[in-house]
Formats: C-alpha cells, sequence, structure tokens
C-alpha cells in the first residue's frame, strides 16, 4: 500500500478548456471546486484552436440556417433537438466569453461590427474569431477569471488514472476481485486516484461530482493537428468504468495541415479556405470541384477523403493550398500566426504553394452525454470534446466545438444547480493505492514502442479509408498491444507515459470497434467494402460492456 494525500472538494472538474473552465466558473457559486489538469493550465486543445466560434450574427443568417448546416454535415446523425437547442444558446454563450474578456475581431463600431470568418460547410459568414489564434484568447481569458475566482482552485500536472465508483468500493470491499459487468445505473462515482506528475505521488480526489472535459485524443494517430495533451483521457477512464461511449468511428481528418517534416502537422485554418484559397495539385490545378460543387469548401469528411483520393491515386505526398491571389497585405493581417509559422517552415503564403495533408483533428464520439452533461453513471458528467451529445452527428460542422464546449460546459453547471448539494453526500472511505509488486520502470523503451505501434496502427488501418481486413487486422494488434500494456500498468509504478499509453490503447480499441459495428459509409466513417449510405434508418453506435477491465484491482 502506498500512503495517498486525500483531497476533497464540492466539484471536481477535469480538464482545462473551455468546456472544464466554463463549468467551474458557473459551479464556483455553488461549492469548491477543484480543477484538475495534467499540464499547465493552458496547454489545452482549446488554445490550439485557430478558425473560431460559429454563431448566428447578422441578419441574413438565422438559427435555421445553422441549424441545416450543422445537420447536412452530420449526414443523418445528428440529434436535431440537440443541434436547436446548442445552436439557439451560442449568443449568449458569446456574450459570456466577452464578459471575460475575450474580444473577437471586429471591423467597426455597430451591431455588424464584427468580422466573420467562413468554414467548409457553412452557408453564410458566421465564424467568430480572434485573429487566427481564437482559442489562444478564449483560453487565456477564461483562465485569468478562474484564477481570480474565490473557490476554484486549479491542481496543475495532476493526470487522473481512473474514477473510485461506488461499485469498485464495494468489489474491494467483499473481495471479490472478478471484473464482471457492472451496471452503470447502481454505479455512483465518488472520486478519482490521480498521480501527480512531479512528484509521482498518488492522490485520490473525493468529490459527489465529478466532471470530465478532458478533450479530444488525436494522438491515437500518427499524424494530427493536436496537441501532446491529447490522449483520449476522459473517454478511456470513463469507458474502464463502464460507462457507454458512443460513435467513436467518426474521427474527423482536418484537410489542411502543414506537410513539413518538423512541423507536428500544424494546422493551416479552414478560415484560410473560407477567404479564397483554392486547393490544388503540384502543378497548380484545382481538383475539389470534381468532387463536390462547394469545392474547397465542402464538409471535411469530404475535403479529406479528396485529398486522400488524389495524393494516393498519383502517389505524391502531399496537395497545396493557393491564397497568394489575396496579396501579402490581407494575409498578414487576417493570418498572421499561419503567416509567420508556414515563412518558419520556409513557405510564403502570400507567393508560394503550401503544402498540406490531412491529419486527425476531433473525435465526433466520445462519452454518451446529454447537453446538461449528465452521463449513465450517476454523478458523473462529461462535456466537450469528450462527450458525445448528438450536436455532430457523423461529421462535424467546423467551428461547431468550441460552441458546444461553451454551452455544455454552462448548461452542465446549470444543471449541477438543481441536484443535491455535495454537501448532502457521506464521503466514502477510499482504499490506499495498491502497486501490488509494482516497481520503477527500467523498460521506458516498451513504452515508447507501444506508444508507436499504437498510432501508426491505427494511421495505417483505421484511417480516412477503411476496410474490414484493415479493421480485423488492427484490433488483432491492439488486443496484443493492451494485454502488454496492461502487464506494463500491473508490474511498475506509474507514470504519465504509461498512464497515457495505456488511454491512447483503450481509445484505439473503442474506435476500432465502433466502426466495425458500421456497415455503411457515413460522415467521416469510410469504407471501401459498404462504401453507400445504409437504407436502414441510421443508428449511433454503442459499446457499453467494459466495466472493469485493465484497473488495477
Ligand atoms: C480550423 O481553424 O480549421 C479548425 C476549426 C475547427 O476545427 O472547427
Amino acid at each position: 500500500m502506498v500512503k495517498m494525500k486525500i483531497i476533497d472538494c464540492d466539484y471536481l472538474v477535469v480538464g482545462s478548456g473551455i468546456a472544464g473552465l466554463t463549468a467551474a466558473l458557473e459551479l464556483s457559486e455553488r461549492g469548491k471546486v477543484l480543477v484538475l489538469t495534467k499540464k499547465d493550465a493552458g496547454e489545452t486543445n482549446t488554445s490550439y484552436a485557430q478558425g473560431g466560434i460559429a454563431c448566428v450574427m447578422k441578419e441574413d443568417d438565422s438559427f435555421e440556417k445553422h441549424v441545416a448546416d450543422t445537420l447536412r454535415a452530420g449526414d443523418g446523425l445528428c440529434d436535431v433537438e440537440v443541434v436547436e437547442s446548442i445552436v439557439s444558446k451560442a449568443p449568449d454563450r458569446i456574450a459570456d466569453l466577452e464578459r471575460f474578456g475575450v474580444s473577437f475581431t471586429e471591423y467597426h463600431d455597430g451591431p455588424d461590427r464584427y468580422d466573420l470568418g467562413k468554414e467548409g460547410g457553412h452557408s453564410k459568414r458566421r465564424i467568430l474569431h480572434s485573429g487566427d489564434i481564437t482559442g489562444k484568447h478564449i483560453q487565456s481569458g477564461l483562465l485569468e477569471r478562474v484564477r481570480a475566482t474565490p473557490g476554484i482552485t486549479i491542481c496543475e500536472r495532476t493526470l487522473v488514472i481512473d474514477l473510485i465508483t461506488m461499485a469498485w468500493l464495494d468489489r474491494l470491499s467483499t473481495r471479490n476481485s472478478l471484473l464482471g459487468h457492472v451496471d452503470p445505473e447502481s454505479n455512483r462515482v465518488t472520486g478519482v486516484y490521480a498521480l501527480d506528475c512531479d512528484t509521482g505521488e498518488i492522490l485520490a480526489v473525493r468529490s459527489p461530482y465529478v466532471i470530465l472535459a478532458t478533450g479530444g485524443g488525436g494522438k491515437v494517430y500518427l499524424y494530427t493537428s493536436n496537441p501532446d495533451v491529447a490522449t483520449g483521457d476522459g473517454v478511456a477512464i470513463a469507458w474502464r468504468a463502464g460507462v457507454p461511449i458512443r460513435n467513436m468511428e467518426f474521427i474527423q481528418f482536418h484537410p489542411t495541415c502543414l506537410f513539413h517534416p518538423e512541423a507536428k502537422s500544424f494546422l493551416v485554418s479552414e478560415a484560410v479556405r473560407g477567404e479564397g484559397a483554392k486547393l490544388v495539385l503540384g502543378d497548380g490545378s484545382e481538383f475539389m470541384y470534381q468532387y463536390d460543387e462547394r469545392g474547397a469548401l465542402a464538409s471535411r469528411d469530404i475535403v479529406a477523403r479528396a485529398i486522400d483520393h488524389e495524393m494516393k491515386s498519383r502517389g505524391e505526398p502531399c496537395v497545396y493550398l493557393d491564397i497568394r491571389e489575396r496579396g501579402e497585405t490581407f494575409i498578414r493581417e487576417r493570418f498572421p500566426t499561419i503567416y509567420d509559422t508556414c515563412r518558419q517552415f520556409g513557405f510564403d503564403m502570400a507567393r508560394d504553394l503550401i503544402p498540406v495533408v490531412p491529419a486527425a483533428h476531433y473525435f465526433c464520439g466520445g462519452i454518451d452525454a446529454a447537453i446538461n452533461g449528465s452521463t449513465a453513471m450517476p454523478g458523473l458528467f462529461a462535456c466537450g470534446e469528450v462527450a458525445c451529445t448528438g450536436l455532430h452527428g457523423a461529421n462535424r460542422l467546423a467551428s461547431n466545438s468550441l460552441l458546444e464546449a461553451a454551452v455544455c460546459g454552462y448548461e452542465l453547471a446549470r444543471h449541477l444547480a438543481e441536484l443535491p448539494p455535495a454537501s448532502d453526500y457521506k464521503k466514502v472511505s477510499v482504499p490506499d493505492w495498491e502497486p501490488g509488486d509494482a516497481v520503477p520502470s527500467d523498460e521506458a523503451i516498451v513504452v515508447e514502442h507501444n506508444w508507436n505501434e499504437v498510432r501508426t496502427c491505427m494511421w495505417d488501418y483505421v484511417g480516412i479509408v477503411r476496410t474490414d481486413k484493415r479493421l480485423e487486422r488492427a484490433m488483432r494488434r491492439i488486443h496484443n498491444l493492451s494485454t502488454e500494456i496492461r502487464e506494463y500498468y500491473l508490474n511498475y509504478l506509474v507514470t504519465p507515459d504509461i498512464l497515457e499509453l495505456r488511454n491512447i490503447a483503450a481509445v484505439a480499441e473503442l474506435i476500432v470497434r465502433c466502426a466495425q459495428q458500421r456497415k455503411e459509409s457515413r460522415g467521416l466513417h469510410y469504407t471501401l467494402d459498404y462504401p453507400a449510405v445504409s437504407s436502414e434508418p441510421s443508428a449511433d453506435s454503442l459499446i457499453r460492456d467494459d466495466a472493469g477491465r485493465y484497473r488495477k484491482d
């Protein structure tokens, strides 16, 4: 047994992006809020969002049009009520962000003052942006506000290991180590075990309400626009506790990440195409109109697939963005960060074609959750990219993600205000962390190797174009790797690397399992074995049977 520090709070928020911080701010009026985040609080997927946040702002636009665009992108799998509700709540959340000091780029004073951007799949200009670093502005505005709010504590460099649930505690107390199915309905969350990444110490945080706002998991793939923190932690944690997971096959690949060996798939925002950039081959010829009448501004699933097809059929390593026509002054003013970054890698947007490739960008699936964050497990809530609410369906409309995170973070807090206060719940007694025979790792190379293998396997077999055979192959490899990872997890003291590896392997398995359930091509899931949309009524894929697997008990 390892003696643990125990921390108590009323509301535990895991993750410090837009969803988590919005929830934390609202909840601070009701009780003691603890925000756990695995790196520095500003290092989130939110911080890297470039394009902006979608919201109906002009007379010539309407909620109906925004809803229609979202449904069209979602390819038959959106929940219409959820879409209508989130779209209509956008203006209030934008007003909150402005109150928190986030400023969106404007043309001039007056009601139509915003410089609204356009992105793929939108029939109108409706993307509010802060230059080309919208996410950074939102992140710093919210964080400043959170840091100044009494009642919220941020605990950085702390990585959640697993949920502590009543069912798990019951199993331990009856010394029943069988890891059978747990009915999530009878199972309340009571807190989490977490690792202090600086000291290696294990903590137990007790809280009757746990909010997972951990973002997505682009790092499951070899190439991704996401930062290193995006390892799908929330989905993996919830799944291990038996919470249903939905629609994981719908991985959005962003069509235009900078193609350069050292650029780490730097995103070249879709807003660049919104301002007129064409997608071209090396000889300058446009190809997108052969695939969709909207050309380079078709929805992302279509554009990414078209690029993949052009690259593979021609044996080319990339395609190109061409925005030279807009001239240097406009480009530098509208996209200063993208311009500078491209320059750093040797490309001048005003003079050169910019080489781009698709890379994993966003999870449309996740923890099965309502707009108010509730999940099948009492006390457990999820919001932002980690959650699957029904807004995105089979493919997310650009810039709807920050919107969903802001709306759901807020709605979740409002919902929690109607539930019994934390003081109504008795504090449970949490067993000390049981390291078993674990010793410090002397085989870090195994983690490194398995990390690369999971990500390569997902890129090669579960990417933009899938087949039954590729999925089977991927599943076999992920299973073998998961067994090895579990052994490693049990035999060595936990480190951030092993915990993240365990999470990406779990998420990889969920993606493959959901993809295997879907015998059709729809939205972001495209398979050569079933190339058409099924004529059966569309349904979500759901996984709900893995309570307790891979846990250290
Ligand atoms: C982008 O700027 O292209 C990304 C925006 C988004 O993913 O919604």
